[in-house]
């Protein structure tokens, strides 16, 4: 009886310069979104890619293949708003049905979630961050130039329901617009049982109107949810991005789902994590990115259509990624803003 060896590790294979190793891979299905968040998007919208620049389903999951041969781990899917894709649950299937078997995730701002959840689910999805900014009907109005806050509400308890959980919510926090409510939207994510995670509004903008002064920061973050709640920090978990912290006590907290709860801050400027990213970015057009603010990208569509073989776009893939960047270089005197904004990286 022969007995077969076990599959050569690929761990390690995407090594950067500095030793970090990538293990998350994030791939843009669609630039388009459904709303047009006033720190993302201009009114009118974006130059949106053509048909034949987008990859196409197939592309994409070849990709995908061949990063996951390389030791990718897991697979986030983004956008632009990745439910605006017709063919997300097809392609959650797909992407599940790779060896190893990537954990799979969603991030989104859950306008039509309430349709898909539970397909998802059957798909293969084992986890989802919606991105809430506001409960406040008008101020959503307002920050996403949509009036669409009932679906996404809809859409986040339909997803929990589905079972993706724990589910994680995002919070951008905007000086003018939504900061004032960051307590109102902790109660309601310890009430819900949800993973709340404030994030620092990045310079990757298409208005360019982001400014180190006007940026809210997670100390002011912090100091303002310590006002009314008592954290004690957990610190990073693994590569996460978050600073997580457990939330002791605050107003009646015999109303909130579990006992502590949990709270997190995405201080991407303030505190950058870069010394611990283990993160790869495909845009929805096929280019590599091994860091959000990277000033070149890798082309993989061109030589995928081409005719490259799997191990030539493995070759393409390894090659950048060991040229990755230290940092993001936020907080350097010369720091320049990607062209390409956060909706067309898919964050
Ligand atoms: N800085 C930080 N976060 C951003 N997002 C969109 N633009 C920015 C930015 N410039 C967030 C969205 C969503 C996630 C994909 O990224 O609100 O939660
Ligand atoms: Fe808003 Fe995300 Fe759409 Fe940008 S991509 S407009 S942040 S929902």
């Amino acid at each position: 009886m022969s007995s077969s060896a076990p599959p050569p590790s690929t761990r390690g294979i995407l090594r950067d310069r500095y030793g970090r190793v990538a293990s998350d891979l994030r791939i843009s299905l669609t630039d388009l979104c459904s709303l047009r968040c006033t720190y993302c998007m201009p009114a009118e919208g974006l130059q949106w890619l053509r048909k034949n620049e987008r990859l196409t389903d197939d592309e994409t999951l070849r990709l995908a293949a061949v990063f996951v041969s390389l030791g990718i781990e897991s697979i986030r899917l983004t956008g632009g708003e990745p439910l605006v894709h017709p063919t997300l649950v097809p392609v959650v299937a797909r992407l599940s049905a790779l060896r190893p078997r990537p954990e799979l995730s969603l991030t989104t701002n859950g306008i039509g979630l309430v349709a898909s959840a539970g397909g998802l689910v059957a798909a293969g999805l084992n986890r989802i961050n919606v991105s809430v900014d506001t409960l406040d009907r008008d101020r959503f109005a307002r920050l996403t130039r949509r009036d669409r806050l009932p679906d996404v509400l809809a859409g986040v308890a339909a997803a929990a329901d589905a079972g993706l959980r724990p589910l994680k919510v995002n919070s951008v926090l905007v000086r003018d617009g939504n900061l004032a409510e960051a307590p109102a939207l902790l109660d309601w994510a310890l009430c819900s049982g949800y993973q709340l995670r404030f994030i620092e509004h990045m310079p990757l903008d298409a208005d360019h109107t982001w400014s180190r002064a006007e940026m809210v920061t997670a100390d002011e973050i912090l100091d303002i949810i310590a006002a009314s709640y008592d954290l004690a920090p957990r610190g990073h978990n693994g590569h996460a991005p978050a600073e997580e912290f457990d939330v002791l006590d605050g107003p009646a907290p015999q109303r909130w789902a579990t006992r502590p709860g949990r709270v997190g801050i995405i201080a991407s400027v303030t505190r950058p994590f870069c010394r611990d990213c283990d993160r790869l970015r495909l845009t929805a057009d096929g280019q590599l990115r091994t860091c959000l603010f990277a000033q070149t990208e890798t082309d993989l569509r061109g030589p995928l259509r081409a005719g490259a073989s799997d191990d030539d776009l493995a070759e393409i893939i390894v090659t950048a990624v060991a040229g990755k960047q230290a940092g993001h270089g936020i907080n350097d005197l010369g720091f320049v803003q990607p062209v390409r904004t956060m909706s067309a990286i898919g964050g």
